[in-house]
């Protein structure tokens, strides 16, 4: 009998940016439109599940991340009828659809914001995190804007500044309101009502900042960025969240099968992983597997510690890619070649857990550079050339070597990498060596072995530095993965399959997956033989 999982377990979810990924209405930006046309495509490559980059009307300052309508669908992606249409679409494909709510804070021209600015006795002042200058006219506090300067807006007619903790643009909402809180609550019930399948939660312990709105203490040492001179104590992570998030998984749990995950923000693997529980979210993200340095011995760490913070009562999820940082082909890899990434997803779609895909990550899709007149992300715009932003990551989605990369008829809102003319779905998918048949295939054996999508995991001591192996066990399946980190060919000896109940009777690895290369691993007499930068995958 297959151990039984959840969808969000068992499945694969793939992030849709959606300014990026199809435009079929010629104005430069992605749609619902085009995102239903290529389901087809992603069904065919066995995701379960899509996260939306947020879809709600915005003012783009931080593209979807400052919502002004959190019960509306932007009318540059689409119509409320689009998104139904997506929604039942996907749902006929077995796919399911979570919605990425941020609601830390709204735009600034959110109507419920630009009441707060009309008066202190406004009834939605107290909506936001307003404050009286301090004595000498200074600001409340030592606050500061991950984005940069001071995390306070001065209001010269109320004589008050505001708290935003990304950008001016994006207020923070005072979440100690009774009728904020209820306002909140119920976008999910909306939403829920509607029959999406779950949200991923955007910087959800920001909510909560210090009652007192206190200091942060000095950090010891030099740190170039001022926000980094500080701990951030008094800002973010208040105790106040574990009741809020308990309450969100009631009126989630209140549906079949949904799922909320979040985005911790300034907390380490331990304190994101106190988020997560039977009434707390399904799951949580942490940076540390995808920042791991590259090799056997950093990505074993780093599998190992959030493994084990996970125990058998949770279920991790791994993510390599995302909206917010250059991607794997750029951090891993210099030059065009795949075999490094092939690599990072065999071990990406064989650990325990969910594996969360950013989209062209399955055609190893590279940053772009972009000029400095061509920025459109406020960090890139703040920062430049110190951190260069995030757009590199967020160009659109390559899927043919016509202009524009078949991504729009117009001129894209970021340009196309230049590289689509080689590096798109359809030149992967005629070619039997490509990145993308590595990873479909990897997607398929997944869905197929119950050890791979529903195993524990045992990472076994490094016998060979460059090599990793684990085993993944469930009830009726063992795995064992070998994946070579070196750019030479690696031999490792691999323990025999445990014995199975009736004792005694034998057991023997099969070889399962060993590569789509011309050269690829094999395994005999107790030996898997890699190629560089090969993946082994052995059934028993
Ligand atoms: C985290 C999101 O991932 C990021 O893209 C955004 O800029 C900030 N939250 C603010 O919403």
């Amino acid at each position: 009998m297959a151990q039984q999982k959840l969808w969000w377990q068992h499945g694969i979810i793939y992030q849709i940016y959606p300014r990026s990924f199809h435009d079929t209405n010629a104005d430069g930006i992605g749609d619902l439109p085009g995102i239903i046309q290529h389901l087809d495509y992603l069904q065919d490559l066995g995701v379960d599940g899509i996260w939306l980059s947020p879809i709600n009307p915005s003012p783009d300052r931080d593209f979807g991340y400052d919502v002004s309508d959190y019960n509306a669908i932007d009318p540059k992606f689409g119509t409320m009828q689009d998104f139904d249409t997506l929604l039942t679409e996907a749902h006929q494909r077995g796919i399911h659809i979570i919605l990425d709510l941020v609601l830390n804070h709204t735009s600034d021209l959110h109507p419920w914001f630009q009441e707060s600015l009309k008066s202190r006795e406004n009834p939605y002042h107290d909506w936001y995190l307003w404050h009286d200058p301090a004595p000498d006219g200074d600001y409340p506090n030592n606050w500061i804007s991950i984005f940069g300067g001071p995390a306070w807006e001065y209001n010269r007619e109320l004589n008050q500044y505001y708290y935003h903790m990304f950008t001016p643009q994006q207020p923070d909402l005072n979440w100690r309101n009774p009728q904020v809180r209820q306002e909140m609550l119920d976008i999910f019930r909306f939403w829920l009502d509607r029959g999406v399948d779950g949200f991923r939660l955007d910087v959800f312990n920001e909510y909560f900042k210090d009652k007192d709105f206190r200091n942060n203490p000095r950090k010891p040492g030099i740190h170039l960025l001022p926000f980094d001179r500080y701990e951030h104590i008094y800002d973010t992570s208040q105790p106040e969240m574990f009741p809020l998030l308990k309450e969100i998984r009631g009126i989630v749990d209140s549906y079949p099968e949904r799922y909320v995950v979040g985005e911790t923000f300034l907390a380490d693997a331990v304190h994101a992983r106190l988020y997560i529980g039977p009434d707390l979210l399904h799951a949580g993200f942490d940076y540390g597997y995808a920042k791991s340095p590259w090799g056997a011995r950093s990505f074993g760490n780093a599998i190992a510690f959030w493994d084990a913070l996970h125990g058998e009562e949770a279920w991790p999820n791994y993510f390599l890619n995302n909206h917010d940082t250059p991607r794997s082909s750029v951090r891993y890899v210099t030059g065009e070649n795949d075999a490094r990434l092939k690599l990072l997803a065999g071990m990406h779609l064989t650990v325990r857990g969910t594996p969360y895909l950013y989209y062209g990550e399955e055609i190893g899709m590279r940053d772009t550079r972009y000029r400095r007149r061509e920025l459109q992300d406020p960090v890139g715009k703040r920062y430049w050339p110190l951190n260069k932003g995030r757009d590199g990551c967020r160009s659109p989605m390559q899927w043919d070597a016509s202009p524009h990369a078949g991504f729009s008829s117009a001129q894209p809102w970021l340009r196309s990498n230049p590289d689509y003319p080689q590096r798109n779905v359809q030149a992967q998918s005629e070619d039997p060596h490509s990145l993308y048949h590595f990873y479909k295939q990897l997607i398929q054996l997944r869905r197929e072995n119950p050890a791979l999508y529903a195993g524990a995991l045992d990472l076994l001591p490094l016998e060979n530095e460059l090599v990793l192996v684990y085993k993944r066990t469930a009830a009726e399946q063992q795995a064992l993965i070998a994946l070579n980190f070196s750019n030479r060919e690696q031999e490792v000896s691999v323990p025999a399959p445990e014995a199975k109940v009736p004792e005694n009777e034998s057991q023997a690895w099969q070889l399962l997956f060993a590569g789509n290369d011309l050269v690829n691993s094999t395994f005999s007499e107790g030996n898997v033989h890699l190629p560089p930068y090969g993946v082994a995958i052995l059934i028993a």
